[in-house]
């Protein structure tokens, strides 16, 4: 297990990945990390929806014409869904969880790669592309998807963060 700093300099989005599968302990490892990610008074908003069938990947793909390639290319991608019937902060409770399964991911040497579902169209802006997703798959009760996070082995090298170049004018102190 890679020690925290050194796996946050290491992580990079990857978006190619080889044909093997993800072994059914990190798959529950990962599902772990999303089920402990904080939420806004312990709402916990979000519910997931594992997908690996390699057919639907590649229909689902096709959910934006742009930036959604990875669904097609991954070996499992989960619907991170969340609901704003529960809480106001469903978006940020998601993206936590989001976050956390990306972590998790890359501590196990696996890749991952968050596609963006809300507020995206598919190709000429026809339909949203849940809405298209939900033509497909079995979507739970009134859950919005914020994003699909697509994960696998990597078939791609990402060069780690230079800790000289990271945009330190972001940080301010307050006068
Ligand atoms: C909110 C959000 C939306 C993103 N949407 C996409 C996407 O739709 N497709 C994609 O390939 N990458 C997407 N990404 C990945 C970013 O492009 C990537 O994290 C960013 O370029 C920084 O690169 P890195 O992750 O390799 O450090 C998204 C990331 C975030 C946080």
């Amino acid at each position: 297990m890679k020690d925290f700093h050194e796996l946050l300099i290491s992580r990079h989005s990857i978006r190619k990945y080889t044909a093997e599968a993800i072994s059914p302990e990190d798959v529950k490892l990962i599902i772990e990390a999303a089920l402990m990610a904080p939420s806004s008074k312990r709402s916990m908003p979000w519910e997931f929806v594992l997908i690996d069938d390699k057919d639907k990947l590649e229909i689902l793909s096709h959910c934006r014409e742009f930036g959604s390639a990875p669904l097609a290319r991954c070996s499992l991608a989960i619907l991170v869904l969340s609901s704003p019937a529960i809480t106001d902060t469903w978006i940020e409770d998601a993206s936590i969880a989001s976050s956390y399964i990306q972590l998790q991911a890359e501590a196990l040497g696996l890749g991952s790669c968050w596609v963006q579902i809300r507020g995206r169209y598919t190709k000429g802006d026809e339909i949203s592309a849940q809405d298209y997703i939900c033509q497909h798959i079995d979507i739970p009760g009134d859950q919005q998807i914020l994003c699909a996070i697509t994960l696998g082995h990597k078939d791609e090298t990402r060069k780690p963060f230079d800790l000289d170049k990271l945009s330190w004018e972001k940080v301010h102190i307050a006068k």
